[in-house]
């Protein structure tokens, strides 16, 4: 049996009191695999990242991390446990230039430093192009290294990634797409929500579909790019022609 990295079993979330966004929502995500969240929006995908993360409280359910129960854990804690979340915006200082972000993220990583900088770079040449480029002016797919490359400077083993393409061309999308595929080559667990769903069920191994906060369907991501059942009640598959 592959081993399962997290888990999110029958969580029940939200930003109010008595007022559930997310209920009884249950994933599983396997080590060093791609899991995409898809779904409408207002579903809760950001809700449930954040959830994980632990910026969002639970009032039923858990978090666990290998088996270990994280669901109230500070989220600076998360980082030491080797969880890093890419929100979907603000995820790099715009008004500091690419080195001093990595700097900034690299902070902690005392006689390390210059190693995983060099990593980093050679992970996305672009930001050793741009270093001494403000980080606010780079194109949106190379914003969104940027954003990854600040996750990985803690060396997670997991990465939460929330709408890693929104906003980027089809290119760009599916190039920080392709780069969270490889990160798990590198034994990094990703866990994504995503709104290019026919892009993303390509590169995923596992999709979940959420709306209304609820579990809908789940299974490997190719059985539901195939399912025309699936794909037209859940994916929309007329709009995004698959078939
Ligand atoms: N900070 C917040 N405070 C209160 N309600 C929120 C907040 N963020 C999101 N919501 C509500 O939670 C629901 C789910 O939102 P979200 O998780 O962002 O959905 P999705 O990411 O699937 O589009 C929506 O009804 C939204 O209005
Ligand atoms: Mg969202």
């Amino acid at each position: 049996m592959p081993e399962i990295a997290l888990q999110a079993q029958r969580v029940t979330a939200g930003y109010v009191p008595d007022l559930p966004i997310l209920k009884d929502v249950n994933i599983a995500v396997q080590c060093m695999s791609v899991t995409v969240i898809v779904g409408p929006n207002g579903a809760g995908k950001s809700t449930l990242i954040k959830a994980i993360a632990g910026l969002v409280p639970l009032t039923e359910g858990q978090i666990l991390h290998h088996g270990e129960d994280i669901s109230h854990l500070r989220p600076d804690l998360m980082v030491k446990q080797g969880i890093a979340y890419v929100p979907q915006m603000d995820n790099i200082f715009r008004t500091l230039t690419v080195r001093q972000n990595l700097d900034l993220a690299l902070r902690n990583a005392g006689s390390e430093a210059a190693t995983r900088l060099d990593e980093l770079n050679t992970l996305f040449p672009v930001l050793r192009d741009k270093q001494d480029a403000k980080a606010g002016g780079l194109s949106g797919g190379q914003r969104q290294f940027l954003g990854v490359a600040l996750a990985l400077a803690t060396r997670p083993s997991i990465i939460l990634m929330d709408e890693p393409s929104a906003g980027l061309s089809p290119k760009a999308a599916q190039e920080v797409l392709e780069c969270a595929r490889s990160l798990t080559e590198q034994g990094v667990t990703i866990l994504l929500v995503e709104q290019n769903v026919k892009q993303a069920l390509r590169l995923a191994d596992h999709c979940y579909v959420l709306a209304e906060g609820r579990n809908q369907v789940d299974g490997p991501a190719a059985d539901l790019l195939a399912d025309p059942i699936l794909a037209k009640i859940y994916l929309g598959a007329t709009r995004m022609n698959v078939s």
